[in-house]
């Protein structure tokens, strides 16, 4: 059976690439456009946020979406929260009974574990939203616990997880590009972890801030409440729940 996607999406299946996010933009380079879909069974060089390494095992889901932002360079980051939020729909499907939650920047979590890693880079005019899945194992944690779809008894493998993710990226995409991020945020902090709750910032390896997860300002800043009651808005960092490891 063919592997084909929903319109506007078109895949280059691979066995093995260094990063689909690499390849991504090779293909960009080549004169790949809008809706063109690199899925790798392995990546030998996968690529995390912050330089960070995304250990990708045969089994999981390692893909990297090409899309035209189509509205000011400015709003092109809200491509990480239109990602998150179709991601998070798309395993909610898959494993209905589980709690999937988005976990800012640009993580999906699956009862407080990750699940979902996504790394935004630009190809310009083009940005590449590359997506990794946890399926088959959920890796050593680093940074964070982490949680895999087979933990769940769910018997998705990797194609069916992309399918959905790109039916449901193909939807929330058309929302974003024709009514703006508003209702993006809306949907992403109905399903958001740690709303409310006290979180630690970490900026930089020396700088990290802690407060309260107030919510996300009008262009996905996330919005942190200093124990001063001052607000800042944190453009970029890790942030954890509880106590910084
Ligand atoms: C993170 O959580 O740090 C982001 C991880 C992003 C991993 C995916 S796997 C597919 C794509 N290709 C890469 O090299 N990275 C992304």
């Amino acid at each position: 059976m063919m592997n084909t996607l929903p319109p506007p999406f078109h895949l280059i299946a691979l066995d093995n690439t260094d990063s689909t996010n690499d390849e991504a933009k090779r293909q960009a380079s080549a004169g790949a456009g809008h809706g063109t879909v690199i899925w790798a069974g392995r990546q030998t060089a996968g690529r995390g946020r912050r330089g960070r390494n995304w250990v990708s095992v045969e089994g999981n889901l390692h893909c990297s979406f090409l899309l035209d932002p189509g509205r000011p360079l400015a709003e092109a980051p809200q491509l990480a929260f239109v990602a998150a939020v179709a991601v998070r729909a798309a395993l909610a499907e898959l494993a209905p009974g589980a709690l999937f939650q988005v976990k800012w920047p640009n993580d999906v979590l699956c009862h407080g574990k990750k699940i979902v890693g996504m790394l935004l880079e630009q190809a310009a005019p083009l940005i590449v939203v590359g997506i990794g899945v946890n399926i088959a194992e959920a890796p050593e944690p680093g940074l964070y616990p982490t949680a895999c779809l087979r933990q769940l008894g769910c018997g998705a493998r990797p194609f069916d997880v992309l399918a959905g993710i790109a039916s449901q990226l193909a939807e929330w995409y058309d929302c974003w590009r024709r009514d703006g991020f508003a209702p993006i945020r809306q949907a992403w902090l109905a399903d958001a972890a740690g709303l409310s709750a006290p979180i630690t910032v970490r900026l930089s390896d020396d700088v990290t801030l802690e407060g309260r997860f107030a919510g996300l300002d009008a262009t996905g800043a996330l919005l942190l409440e200093l124990p001063s009651g001052e607000q800042r808005k944190i453009l970029a960092g890790d942030v954890f729940f509880s106590s910084r490891p």
